[in-house]
């Protein structure tokens, strides 16, 4: 008879020699919350495809805000409905635009919670593409201008950190400089440094009325086939300034935030898109799966994969599960 001289079983036998052999774990201070700040006053309209999720005026999003601040979440990231848009996104870095007015909003009434705000140009042009068009495609350098005039309004208004997500070469060059040259040097900017044009971002586009209105994002955003690119693209951001770098989507690109982890000593952030959460909320609501258990395996996954902070619409469920322990 053959018996084993190592037994993996033995130390998963019971739950306390599980958990104090865990090799990875999960906390709320991993997270941040995204938030849709729309125009207005008396809105919240739940995003069809994204259960749970809401559009709302300045009132309810500060009143949510400090639930997920009570919960133990550290931050939010802001995207924003403005009230009218044109062809060069004068929203985004108007001095009462609807997120700089949220920002003043949630410094002023959850002092707490740090404000992170989304640095683009798409949900802001009537294009709803992310810089300024020229002989039918976006303009990289004088998209630049405004990249940075945006990120400058959101850090006068009181955020705590910017995140340029347009996918411009040069970007977090450009914001650096004017937030270095305006007194603002402890601003850190937290690049999406490597975005692919992604399936998975439709639910957002629906909840940010940011869908292009011809073509496609392919000219800017990354080839989902590349991983050596990713490298680069994070290298470039790095040698610009950014103090956090970021992978997005998550699920489908955990490899890539292993290859960041392994290449980089700074931080590295991942984006669990709306079209993941979308995903695992159809099938949980169908009772295909347990929707709790899978969000929390998921969110595990990338924190393995070597991510520190993970951006995701499940931050406050998954700060409910981890306070109940
Ligand atoms: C805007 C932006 C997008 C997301 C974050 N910032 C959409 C896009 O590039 O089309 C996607 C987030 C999500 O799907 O949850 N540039
Ligand atoms: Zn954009």
């Amino acid at each position: 008879m053959f018996y084993p001289t190592f037994r993996a079983r033995r130390i998963r036998g019971k739950e306390v020699f599980r958990r104090m052999v865990s090799e990875t774990t999960l906390s709320a201070t991993d997270l941040i919350y995204p938030m849709f700040s729309a125009f207005g006053t008396g809105i919240r309209k739940e995003i069809s495809s994204m259960p749970g999720i809401y559009q709302q005026s300045i009132e309810h999003i500060v009143a949510e805000a400090q639930e997920v601040h009570e919960l133990g979440v550290p931050a939010v990231i802001l995207f924003g409905i403005p009230e009218t848009k044109d062809a060069v996104g004068s929203d985004a870095y108007a001095e009462h635009g609807i997120i700089q007015e949220t920002i003043r909003a949630l410094k002023k009434q959850v002092p707490g919670l740090a404000v992170i705000t989304d640095v683009c140009m798409c949900e802001y042009t009537d294009h709803g593409h992310c810089g300024i068009i020229k002989d039918g495609d976006v303009d990289n350098d004088e998209t630049l201008e405004l990249l940075a005039r945006e990120a400058l309004s959101h850090a006068e208004a009181g955020a705590d950190m910017v995140a340029p997500s347009d996918m411009m070469d040069g970007r977090v060059m450009a914001i650096r400089e004017i937030l270095d040259n305006n007194g603002y040097k402890n601003i850190p900017i937290m690049s999406y440094a490597v975005k692919y044009a992604s399936g998975y971002y439709g639910p957002f586009r629906e909840a940010a009325e940011s869908t292009p209105q011809f073509g496609d994002r392919r000219s800017y955003q990354m080839d989902p086939g590349n991983r050596r690119e990713a490298i680069r693209e994070a290298r470039m951001d790095v040698e610009e300034g950014a103090d956090i770098i970021m992978v997005k989507p998550g699920l489908p690109y955990l490899d890539i935030v292993r290859d960041l982890r392994e290449e980089f000593d700074l931080p590295v952030a991942v984006y669990n898109v709306s079209g993941e959460y979308s995903m695992i909320k159809a099938a949980g609501r169908a009772g295909w799966i347990d929707e709790e258990r899978v969000m929390m395996e998921t969110l595990l996954s990338f924190k393995r994969a070597g991510a520190d902070l993970i951006l995701t619409y499940h931050a406050k469920e998954a700060a409910r599960v981890l306070k109940r322990g």
